[in-house]
């Protein structure tokens, strides 16, 4: 007879056959046939039981089995986690010796056989966590004659205890666990009295716990969790003298821990929490030496905790959190050296914070919701290397965050939230760097967030709402990485949002409500991929609620109280940019920066490294400059000496100029009209310390008085060496000399030797433009007067493009200021030509060294570099009269660009706020908006992409009076 057909014949005839009547063939093993009988009906996706050859003489080698190796028969079948799935099959009846059968974490479904127990031999059974269900038939457990182990838990089985498990006089084990087995237990549980250990945790047995338990005197392990069970604990629990771990957790027990639970001095586990028990925790609790759990959280234990719990010495785990126990906790815990996990939360407890928490070398620590006071003090040295949880919030706590609490290097959670703490917060969280929530809230912090915070790297939750905090969200914060919920409402947070946080891919949560934030709201912000929920509400941002799904589906109340805030979200349209007719747009440009998109935003940083990096060499070149500069000065002083002053009096020979005076052998003298300076103290007493009105590239200069009277301005050139012949010189200063403009500085002579050359100019009593707007003691410029002086700069370099003179060295210094018409004057005009050579080096290193108004194309060989050098620096000249800030600003750690700070403003819509703040706002906005883009325009980086500056003219006279505009200008670019 083939197996196969064998197999079908045999399947059919179980369907009809009793399994006992039915006779083995003396050639067949019997465990063969049964156990492949079992596996026809079984899927066996894996292939585990492969190796149940049908052909095989016995099943001793195949997977799972053991036999007994005397018979050959099967005494064990392991068939544990093996993905099989069907139903249990009657094949295995088959097995008259098995002793142990496990089909634990199957798949098995299907209701429980009731004929499994009728294998006379079967000691041990477990068949959990498959899918089995149903109930289990009474006849089940009737025939249990020497089963001492049954486990069924983690299935889906319902029902009573069948009544009949009373027959299984020696099961000594019994897990009936996280099933849905209800009704109430019967107290012919408790006349199992072989049972060690009895699961039926985790269904829905209701009713009290039966009497009789002090029968079951073997019971080592006992769990009755989370049921609905009613009524007080077992009078005589104390009587199972064994018992080792006993779980009543999770239900609706109630009275009080009965004495007799004293008695239990074996037990290391006792658990009893979330119930509804009452009264003390008594005295004797001191007594259960053994303990290691004690958990008697959410309760109703009242009263002070005892003292006893000090001889607790194998204690671990202690929670009593969630009652209404009170007192000081007891300083006798600090003798509890083996404890690990402390939760006292949710009582009544008073007094400060305890030391032993930071000594016992405790992994977490809870003393959240109680009456605690006085401040947080942290013994030192710090000798708590294994603290991974500290939660002091809700109690009373005052004073500051102490320092060393960055010391706690292990703690992964540190709550402090809800107390009065005050003070900043200390740095020194930073080198939390295993940190992963962070909850400060609810205090009265002031200060600002330190930065240092993103160090702590792996930061998932920080939360700083309801503080007092100041100051700008740092930017620093985008180094935690893995940031899902930053909470920072409720506090007094200014600033825009951070472009940083682009890069908080995780961020899930953000509440930044009700600080004063302000600017507009982030573009990149629906490229959050996992972001819920995002409150800005109550803020001063402004701008366009940007468009895209996330957006669209932001509840209204999260956007709400901003009320410059607009865009279809809102239903708010907003409102053209510019009332006027110009628009300017410095982003039209290629090169110019815009945030929308991450590429963007790195193509500006590194902008912003270049022109830091710019700002450096600049900055050295100065120190070279000066160091040159004073060498020079040396020289031309020692060698000026040995001119006598006498011959400055002989007025030159030249037809060509009106009051030429000369000394052939000293030197000549030209003034281009009226009257000689008074040298009639010499150039010595001219050119002195105290006549000394400044320094610049060229040289210093000097005030002296005509002989009518009238003061001059006097420069001594100091790149002496520099200078062209006699000849050359001469034909480039009587140009300038022609130069005549009321926002050009007159030159109004010069006087020449091989050693010494002077230009002789105008003197402009209101000092320079730079003095006016940093300089604190000048007063403050109004807008009327900002306006004059940009309109003015910028005549006066359209006059000077006019003539093809390129100035090279524009900057806030070189423009003078008349204090009477409030004229502005551009200085220095043209003194480039008198260089030999004009050259990018020498234009870069010896004159354009002013900080920050240096056209990029000097730093790049192969751009020329035209007179749109002067626009560029124009333009950082209108930025820096609008904001009165310098054009480069050094900060702690940073160096601030200006043109960056406004472009980034502008992108912002906080164009308005980058106005110098001395103007308290007393500007009109539709004039301040367009000369801040202006100025952006012409600082572009692409020298073509700047206006000429006749346009520039027309467009700042279209700024003041649109009305007389014929035609609206769009875009100049
Ligand atoms: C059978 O197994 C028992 C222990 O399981 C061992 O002591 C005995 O020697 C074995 N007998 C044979 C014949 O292998
Ligand atoms: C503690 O609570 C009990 C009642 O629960 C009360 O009688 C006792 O006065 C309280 N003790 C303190 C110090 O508050
Ligand atoms: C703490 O004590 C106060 C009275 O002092 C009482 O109202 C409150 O309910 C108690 N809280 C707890 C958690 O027991």
């Amino acid at each position: 007879m083939g197996a196969v057909s064998l197999v079908v014949l045999l399947g059919c005839c179980l369907l009809f056959v009793p399994i006992i009547a039915w006779s083995s063939d003396a050639t067949l093993n019997d465990d063969v046939l049964g156990l492949i009988v079992f596996k026809a009906n079984l899927r066996d996706p894996r292939d585990s039981l492969s190796s149940w050859n049908e052909d095989d003489s016995n099943p001793c080698k195949w997977v799972g089995v053991k036999c007994d190796n005397r018979t050959n028969r099967v005494t064990e079948l392991n068939l544990e986690g093996l993905y099989l799935s069907g139903k249990i099959g009657r094949g295995l009846l088959q097995l008259r010796s098995l002793r142990m059968l496990s089909l634990s974490r199957n798949n098995f479904s299907g209701g429980i056989s009731p004929d499994l127990l009728l294998i006379a031999t079967l000691q041990s059974l477990d068949l959990s966590q498959n899918n089995l269900s149903g109930a289990v038939p009474d006849a089940f457990f009737a025939q249990c004659r020497s089963v001492r182990s049954v486990s069924l838990a983690g299935n889906r089985l319902s029902g009573e205890i069948p009544l009949s498990l009373s027959s299984c006089s020696k099961i000594a084990s019994l897990n009936l666990s996280s099933n849905q087995f209800g009704g109430a237990i019967h107290s012919d549980v408790w006349f199992l009295n072989g049972l060690r250990s009895l699961d039926l945790s985790f269904n829905f047995f209701s009713g009290e716990i039966p009497a009789g338990i002090d029968k079951l005197y073997n019971l080592r392990t006992m769990s009755l969790r989370s049921n609905r069970l009613v009524g007080s604990l077992p009078a005589n629990l104390g009587s199972c003298s064994q018992l080792n771990s006993v779980d009543l957790g999770q239900n609706l027990l109630s009275g009080e821990l009965p004495e007799s639970t004293r008695n239990l001095s074996a037990c290391a586990s006792l658990r009893l929490d979330r119930n509804s028990l009452t009264g003390g925790i008594p005295y004797w609790v001191g007594e259960m030496r053994a303990l290691e759990t004690l958990d008697l959280s959410s309760n109703q234990f009242a009263g002070a905790f005892p003292d006893s719990i000090g001889e607790l010495q194998q204690l671990k785990e202690l929670n009593i959190s969630a009652n209404a126990l009170n007192g000081t906790l007891p300083e006798s815990l600090s003798r509890c050296k083996a404890l690990l996990d402390v939760d006292f939360g949710g009582n009544n407890f008073t007094g400060e914070l305890p030391r032993w928490l930071f000594e016992l070398g405790l992994r977490r620590a809870s003393i959240s919701g109680n009456k605690f006071t006085g401040s947080i003090l942290i013994p030192t040295p710090v000798t708590t290397p294994s603290l991974l949880a500290l939660d002091l919030s809700s109690n009373a706590f005052s004073g500051e965050i102490p320092v060393e609490l960055g010391s706690l290097h292990s703690l992964q959670l540190l709550n402090l939230s809800r107390n009065s703490i005050s003070g900043s917060i200390p740095g020194s969280l930073g080198e939390l760097n295993g940190v992963e929530i962070l909850d400060l809230s609810g205090n009265q912090l002031n200060g600002s967030i330190p930065p240092e915070i993103g160090r702590a790297a792996s930061l998932t939750s920080l939360w700083l709402e309801k503080n007092s905090l100041t100051g700008e969200i740092p930017n620093q914060i985008a180094a935690c990485a893995s940031l899902s919920t930053l909470m920072l409402s409720q506090n007094n947070l200014i600033g825009s949002i951070p472009e940083s946080f682009v890069n908080l891919t995780h961020l899930q949560t953000v509440d930044l409500s009700r600080n004063r934030l302000n600017g507009s709201l982030p573009k990149w912000l629906r490229r959050l991929p996992q972001l819920l929920s995002f409150n800005i509400s109550d803020n001063l941002l402004s701008g366009e609620v940007p468009g895209g799904n996330f957006f669209a589906a932001i509840p209204l109340s999260s956007l709400s109280g901003n009320p410059s805030l607009c865009g279809s979200v809102l239903n708010r349209s907003c409102p053209p940019v510019l009332p006027k007719p110009i628009v300017l747009n410095p982003n039209s440009s290629s090169t110019s920066v815009a945030f929308s998109s991450s590429s963007d935003l790195r193509h500006n940083k590194i902008i912003l490294s270049i022109s830091a990096l710019v700002a450096i060499a600049a900055a050295a070149l100065i120190a070279l400059g000066v160091v040159a500069i004073t060498v020079l000065n040396f020289r031309v002083r020692s060698s000026g000496r040995s001119h006598s002053a006498a011959s400055f009096l002989v007025p030159p020979d030249d037809s060509s100029t009106r009051s030429p005076a000369t000394n052939p052998n000293s030197g000549r003298l030209v003034m281009f009209s009226g009257d000689v300076p008074d040298f009639s103290a010499g150039t010595h007493a001219v050119l002195n310390k105290d006549c000394e009105l400044g320094r610049g590239g060229f040289g210093a200069v000097y005030k002296t008085l005509l002989r009518d009277g009238r003061p001059v301005a006097i420069k001594k050139l100091t790149v002496s060496s520099l200078v062209k012949s006699q000849s050359d010189f001469e034909v480039e200063v009587k140009k300038l000399g022609k130069l005549r403009h009321p926002n050009i500085v007159t030159m109004e002579g010069y006087y020449w030797t091989p050693s010494l050359q002077l230009l002789i100019y105008e003197f402009v009593a209101g000092g320079s433009l730079h003095r006016r707007l940093h300089d604190a003691a000048a007063g403050v410029l109004s807008w009327q007067q900002r306006f004059d002086i940009i309109l003015g700069m910028a005549k006066g370099l359209a006059h000077l493009h006019h003539l093809n003179i390129i100035h090279y060295n524009l900057k806030s210094s070189n423009v003078l200021v008349d204090p009477f018409s409030g004229e502005a004057k551009i200085g220095d005009c043209g003194l480039a030509k008198l260089l030999p050579m004009l050259d990018r080096y020498v234009l870069s290193s010896k004159i354009q060294s002013a900080l920050g108004y240096m056209a990029p194309e000097f730093a790049c060989p192969t751009v020329k570099v035209n007179e749109k050098c002067d626009v560029y620096g124009f333009g950082v000249l209108v930025l820096e009269v609008v904001t009165g800030k310098k054009p480069v600003e050094y900060q702690e750690d940073d160096v601030v660009v200006l043109c960056d700070l406004v472009r980034a403003a502008l992108e912002e819509g906080r164009v308005e706020e980058s106005v110098d703040p001395r103007l308290m706002g007393d500007f009109p906005s539709d004039e301040a908006v367009p000369v801040v883009k202006l100025g952006l325009i012409c600082t572009s980086q692409v020298p073509s992409n700047r206006p000429d500056m006749g346009d520039v003219v027309t467009i700042l006279e279209l700024i003041r009076c649109p009305q007389e505009a014929s035609s609206p200008r769009e875009d100049l670019s």
